[in-house]
């Protein structure tokens, strides 16, 4: 049974903390959902506190199966237990992995708008961001393959981050653009960074593949990182429990002796429990879940194509992420977010932190109880009334 009656307001949470001194102000924001963890996962962890003593624990052969397990049923990745690195998070992941299987100044393809850390874990890092706008068909993004082998063939980029499902847009990539993305990267030299954390939250429409999976063939995993947890899913981003899938035996050497030298596989003994028993147990609740946000899905597109036809939303394939285009506004990125907290009491993520494409754009986060969502929708059409008058 799905949860969807929580109070976060009063928690130290990251979403909820803009509401503080603002009772009125309503946050639909960060992807993390305001739906209950699964009962089994948090009594799972319970009993690991009746233990009473929390000391050092390492990962169970229960644990890497149920990994592998899950890999292989939803998304046909073939894995065996010394293929896999265990890391805190997939962005200590992915910095891990960049600094270990690039160089300084080696250039990271983006596709943008992206996921905003992904350009800190560059930058920071002291690799080239190559930010690569997608383009837009049909209200929809795709990608321009012909620009990206032109970009990869210029020689800078030694890896490229592949979000699928994609935050913020919804994108499901298809199977053709993925084996594309392959042959292009093989062709030229170019690591394949598959950032897939938001994959089992999955739609009847649109199942994503992995860019590892079985279907894509030697060649493609052997170029691919694989980087996953259960924690959009499950919603357990506070955990810390993330995993990276590794099959080039060169590639997995490095990481492995890299992990060694960072001790990057000590995590949290509440994270491995949480993340084995989300695979062994979560079948069920998962489709509940994933069959409560396609309605609040459904819910929210058509709301707002009919109720509010000058935002205009994406359609979000995969994630709990509706990626909103307010540009028949006319409104500046700054304006835009102040108008929709004074007119809305409404708190969105704006566009323009995901990049330069992301501006006059929104991200709403549906993964809510369906009446809060209404009333995010709602507030959405106050706001729209409000300025429309004006
Ligand atoms: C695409 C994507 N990658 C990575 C993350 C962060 O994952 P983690 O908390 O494991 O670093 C998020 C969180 O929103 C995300 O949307």
């Amino acid at each position: 049974m799905i949860d969807t009656n929580v109070n976060r307001r009063q928690d130290s949470n990251v979403k909820w903390s803009v509401a503080k001194n603002d009772d009125q102000l309503l946050p639909m924001t960060v992807a993390d959902m305001d739906i209950a963890t699964p009962q089994f996962i948090r009594e799972a962890m319970q009993s690991v506190l009746d233990q009473k003593v929390l000391g050092y624990t390492m990962p169970s052969t229960a644990f890497y199966d149920a990994i592998i397990r899950w890999q292989k049923k939803y998304h046909d990745v073939s894995l065996k237990r010394d293929q896999l690195i265990i890391v805190p998070s997939i962005a200590v992941g992915l910095s891990f992995v960049i600094r270990h299987l690039t160089q300084v100044n080696d250039g990271i393809i983006v596709m943008s708008p992206y996921y905003p850390p992904y350009r800190r874990l560059v930058v920071d890092n002291q690799r080239q961001f190559i930010e690569f706008p997608l383009i837009q068909r049909e209200g929809q993004y795709v990608i321009d393959l012909e620009r990206l082998d032109k970009v990869m063939a210029e020689g800078q980029a030694k890896a490229i981050i592949v979000c699928n499902p994609h935050n913020p847009g919804g994108c499901v990539w298809t199977t053709a653009e993925l084996q594309r993305i392959q042959d292009i990267a093989y062709a030229h030299h170019v690591l394949v960074l598959a950032d897939e954390i938001h994959d089992d939250v999955a739609f009847s429409d649109n199942i994503p593949v992995s860019m590892m999976s079985d279907l894509m063939g030697d060649e493609a995993s052997e170029q691919t990182i694989l980087l996953k947890s259960a924690t959009k899913a499950f919603n357990l981003a506070g955990v810390k429990c993330a995993y990276l899938a590794v099959k080039n035996p060169k590639l997995l050497a490095i990481l492995k002796q890299a992990a060694e030298a960072e001790a990057i596989e000590e995590v949290n003994t509440l994270g491995l429990v949480a993340t084995r028993t989300a695979y062994e147990q979560g079948e069920q609740w998962l489709t509940e879940v994933n069959a409560y946000l396609e309605e609040n899905r459904n819910l929210a597109y058509e709301y707002l194509r009919e109720e509010v036809p000058l935002i205009r939303p994406m359609y979000p394939e995969g994630t709990y992420l509706m990626w909103l285009d307010f540009m028949a506004y006319g409104l500046t990125d700054a304006e835009l977010d102040a108008k929709l907290r004074t007119l809305g009491h409404l708190c969105l993520n704006p566009g323009i932190d995901y990049g330069q494409t992301g501006s006059g754009f929104m991200r709403l986060n549906f993964a809510v109880d369906r009446e809060v969502l209404k009333d995010a929708l709602h507030r959405l059409k106050t706001f729209d009334k409000a300025i429309s008058n004006k």
